[in-house]
């Protein structure tokens, strides 16, 4: 595996995972399907300081490098980008913005999260032209966002969904899981637990009550949001939305935890009605 600062460095083509290090084996399981696309395939590390709230987030980012080139070595990344600010921002560089569905659910937490996640995008894109990129579904509304990034800017690249990686209890593997204390770990599961439930419900409105319910008895996990949404515009699902999806968010002692799961697409939440 080769290690560069510049994407002058790279040849155009590529199969693209991005990510901003702290990987797992989440992320590894993106090189590794990046590896199914093609022999060419190309990482990046940059923590985007335009995608977090306040300095003391970005300052928490878990920073991990050795073990982040590491894993990435073994996943079969041939190339690993570990760009400097000044290469994604130079002065004047023209900001995104994410539009409405950037404003909503993890829009509305974290103001500006989605605008600076689109314009590093955007910017990684253009500087690598990729032919495929790879992003994971556990954070559905940026996959969302970055789909139609590249279906209005990005014609002829390909975007690739990949599905979440969970831990043998259903928590979704994410760098701020390392932040979770044991307790909190245990107490994590509730998110997997209310997703399950919403997916056997035999309606949205009953999926909806479940994961509240579920949600509210386990008293260290501060729910934020709980819905089931029509996962292409993310408007509130009804039962006759083809395309459903549940959504979570919420707080384990400071620490913020999202999830998703998509519901029966062709018969409903249960397939049962
Ligand atoms: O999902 C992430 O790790 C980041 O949001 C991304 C897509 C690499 C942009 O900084």
């Amino acid at each position: 595996m080769k290690i560069v600062n510049s994407a002058a460095e790279l040849d155009d083509g590529c199969t693209f995972v991005p990510t901003m290090g702290a990987l797992h084996a989440g992320h590894a399981s993106l090189f590794k399907l990046a590896k199914t696309k093609g022999d060419f395939v190309v990482a990046s590390i940059f923590v985007n300081p335009l995608q977090f709230e306040n300095s003391k987030d970005l300052e928490l980012y878990p920073r991990t490098p050795d073990r982040d080139i590491e894993i990435a070595r073994e996943a079969g990344v041939t190339h690993l980008w570990l760009p400097h600010v000044s290469e994604i921002y130079p002065e004047n560089v023209t900001k995104k913005v994410a539009g409405p569905i950037g404003e909503i659910y993890e829009g509305v937490n974290r103001a500006g999260h989605f605008d600076g996640v689109v314009t590093v995008v955007s910017r990684l894109f253009d500087l690598l032209t990729p032919a495929q990129a790879i992003f994971g579904e556990k954070d559905f509304q940026q996959l969302t966002l970055i789909k139609s990034l590249a279906k209005e800017s990005y014609k002829s690249l390909e975007i690739i969904a990949a599905q979440t990686i969970r831990e043998s209890d259903g928590l979704a593997l994410s760098s701020r899981n390392i932040r979770l204390s044991q307790s909190d770990r245990i107490a994590a599961t509730v998110i997997y637990r209310a997703l399950a439930a919403a997916q056997e419900s035999e309606n949205v409105s009953s999926a909806r009550e479940s994961m509240h319910q579920i949600c509210a008895q386990e008293p260290l996990f501060k729910l934020d949001y709980s819905e089931i949404i029509n996962e292409e515009n993310f408007e509130i699902a009804t039962d006759s939305t083809s395309k459903q999806r549940a959504i979570i968010a919420g707080w384990l002692n400071g620490v913020r935890l999202i999830d998703n799961m998509q519901m029966n697409p062709s018969t409903g939440i249960a397939g049962v009605r």
